[in-house]
Order: structure tokens, then sequence, then C-alpha cells
């Protein structure tokens, strides 16, 4: 019994002492309700994100005690570099969208607010309510007309021509991007690892492997990935039809991703290209146009810059899972 009281009067010593060290609090500066945003939907994230995303920072007594300090400050500046709600004003409309659906989805995920922060935190963890009023609200964000007939059958021609590779016949039809990339045509015919439906900004993608990239992901070696996989990522706008379904509309754009780890090693092993509408006009005044690339693929680091989690279907799965 003594032991125990000595033990314990020698711990609330340590910590008492430890509390004249730990790490300098984050800088603090109160932040307006975002713009644009219902009233429900700043609170939602005011009480979920704001500690760790904005600068206005309500951390308990608890939060602050050394050693604890340590890791919270430190979720605090990732965080805040990560996404910073203070900067809202700063960010187009359209940026304001890809943040909050971007938000939506680490939600869905639950990797966002952080696991060990709900831990401590309980009433940061977002109810289905809340779930549900963000969804509702990135809808309004992007309200969605039923096409003309003119159109519908005008978007028909172009994704025939599209599946038919009448899109672009050859290679040679189509100018090579400004880094050097030339265009590849096949990328169509090879396996569709995922999809995303970006109802914030109204477009539909199909994300593309070729061979190499299809047998990494089937032997999960995609981290990272083998010099000669190729992933390309093509989109359309989306088209809402008069029975409410929603189909692919005007093409947009295809992406490429193409690994080769010593020919593209100044810009993170990757060769960037992309051809915009269904003409495929290469994108980019310059070669410096990678830059814009790389920036948004920077969050991806630790997964190779790529977003993609390749869908795992049946005929997908590693030999070592079959039993
Ligand atoms: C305890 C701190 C903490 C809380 C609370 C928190 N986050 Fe995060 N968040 C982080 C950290 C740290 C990162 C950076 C992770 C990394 O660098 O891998 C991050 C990253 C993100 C990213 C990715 C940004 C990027 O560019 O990669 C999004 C989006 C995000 N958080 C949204 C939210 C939303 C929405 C909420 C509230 C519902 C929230 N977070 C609550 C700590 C937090
Ligand atoms: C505004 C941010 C942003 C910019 C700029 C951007 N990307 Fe992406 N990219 C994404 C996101 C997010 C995904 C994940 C798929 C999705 O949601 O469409 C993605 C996916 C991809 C993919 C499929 C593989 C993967 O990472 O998931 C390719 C290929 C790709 N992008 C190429 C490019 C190229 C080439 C450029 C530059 C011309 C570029 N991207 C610029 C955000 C961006």
């Amino acid at each position: 019994m003594k032991k125990a009281g000595l033990v314990i009067v020698i711990l609330a010593t340590v910590l008492g002492l430890l509390q004249f060290f730990g790490p300098e609090e984050p800088e603090y500066a109160p932040v307006n309700d975002l713009a644009g945003l219902p009233g429900e939907v700043n609170s939602i994230i005011r009480n979920s994100c704001f500690n760790c995303h904005s600068t206005q920072i309500n951390l308990r007594w608890y939060d602050k005690l050394t050693p604890a300090n340590y890791l919270v400050y430190d979720h605090v500046l990732k965080g805040r570099k990560a996404l910073d709600f203070s900067k809202w004003d700063s960010l187009t409309p359209q940026a304001q969208n890809g943040i909050l659906y971007y938000s939506l989805n680490k939600i869905l995920e639950g990797e966002m607010p952080l696991a060990s922060y709900n831990a401590v935190h309980p009433d940061a963890k977002l109810t289905d309510n809340a779930i549900q009023t963000l969804k509702n609200f990135l809808l309004t964000r992007t309200p969605r007309k039923s096409a003309e007939s003119a159109q519908i059958s005008n978007v028909n021609q172009q994704f025939s021509n599209f599946i038919s590779g009448k899109m672009a016949l050859s290679k040679q039809a189509v100018q090579p991007s400004p880094n050097g990339i030339e265009y590849i045509p096949d990328y169509r015919k090879w396996k569709a690892v995922s999809i995303s439906d970006r109802f914030d900004n109204g477009t539909m993608r199909i994300i593309y492997a070729n061979d190499v990239a299809v047998k990494a992901i089937k032997e999960r070696k995609i981290n990272p990935w083998p010099d000669g996989a190729i992933l390309a990522k093509a989109a359309w706008k989306e088209q809402a039809n008069a029975d409410g379904s929603i189909s692919t509309g005007q093409f947009w754009q295809v992406e490429f991703m193409i690994r080769d780890s010593r020919k593209y090693a100044s810009t993170k092993g990757w060769g960037w290209a992309r051809w915009r509408g269904s003409d495929l006009k290469p994108y980019g005044g310059t070669a410096a146009f990678i830059t814009e690339c790389t920036s948004c693929h920077k969050p991806m680091k630790d997964n190779d810059y790529v977003f993609t989690k390749p869908l795992y279907l049946m005929g997908h799965l590693p030999n070592n899972n079959k039993k």
C-alpha cells in the first residue's frame, strides 16, 4: 500500500516537472464562418476539423500536458499544413468544392477526424446525420439539370467514337505533350481498375492500368509501382438524363502517369501528360505544366503519388489468398 502511494507521488512529481518542458503551442487566430456554407455545415467543420485544420484551435487542458502535447501539436501542425480552413476566402469556388468533396471522402473512409483524436474527443466524430447534411449540401453546390436530346445524341456519337477508337485513330494524329510524351491510344483496351464520380464538379472518371500495372496490382506491389506501369485516367462531364439516371457526357480529358524511375527521376519517377477534349489537344503551354500535376498529387507522396486504391475484384485476388 505504502509502496503504491510512493510510486504515485513520484509519478505525479515527474509529470509536474515535465510541464516546464514541452513544445511551443501552435499559433492561434480566430476564423470566421466559412463563406457560402450554411450554418449547420459550418458548425460540423468547426466542431470536428478546426482543431487540426485551422488557426482557431480550442484544445482541452489534457491536450496541453507534456508529453501528450508533443503528439497533439504535431497533428495540429501537420493537419494545418495539409488543409487550412483559415485560408478559405482565398480559394476559388471550384477549389472549395474540391476540398469539401475530398473531406467527405476522408470522413466516409473513417480517416478523418484521426481515430486517435476521436478516442479522446468523442464529440468530434461525425454522426450519420452530420454526414448526410454534408452530402446533401454538396449536391446543392452542383445541381443536375437534364440534358437536351441534341446534346445526348452528340454525346452518344462521341462515346461510340471513343469505344471504336475513331476518336484518335493513331498517335500520329495527336500532338505529343509539351514534355515530349506521346499519346497512347490503346489505353481504352486496358483494364479499368477504379472509377470515381466527382459530383462536386460534375465529372465521372475511369482509371485504367496497363498490363505491367495490373500485374503489380495482383501481386500487391504498388508502392512503389514497377517501371513500365502506366495509369490512365479518362474523364467525362456528367450528363443527367430525363429519367434521373446519370451517364457520361462530353469527353473531358485523358491523363497518364508513366512509371520510369530513371527517365522521370526529376518528376517523382512518373511521366505526366494530359490531352483535353474530344480533339485531344495536348495540355500545357510548356513542360512546366507538370508542376500542376505533381503539386496536387503531392499529398499522396507516401503512396507513390497515386490517389487510386485499385478495386480488388475476384479475378484480381493474389494467389496467396486462394487457400
Ligand atoms: C487530430 C487532428 C485532426 C483532426 C481533428 C482532423 N484532421 Fe484531417 N488531417 C490531420 C492530419 C495530421 C492530416 C495530414 C495527414 C498526412 O499528412 O498524411 C490530415 C489530412 C486531412 C486531409 C487531406 C489533406 C491532403 O491534402 O492530403 C483532409 C481532406 C482532411 N484531413 C479533412 C479533415 C476533416 C474534414 C476533418 C473533420 C471532419 C478533419 N480532417 C479532422 C489531422 C486531423
Ligand atoms: C486538382 C488536383 C489534381 C491535379 C492538378 C492533377 N490531379 Fe491527377 N488526380 C487527382 C485526384 C484527386 C485523382 C484521383 C482520382 C479521381 O478522383 O479522379 C487523380 C488521379 C490521377 C490519375 C490516376 C492515378 C491516381 O493517382 O489515382 C492520373 C493518371 C492522373 N491523376 C494524372 C494527372 C496528370 C497528368 C496531371 C497534370 C496534367 C494531374 N493528374 C493533375 C488530382 C489532381
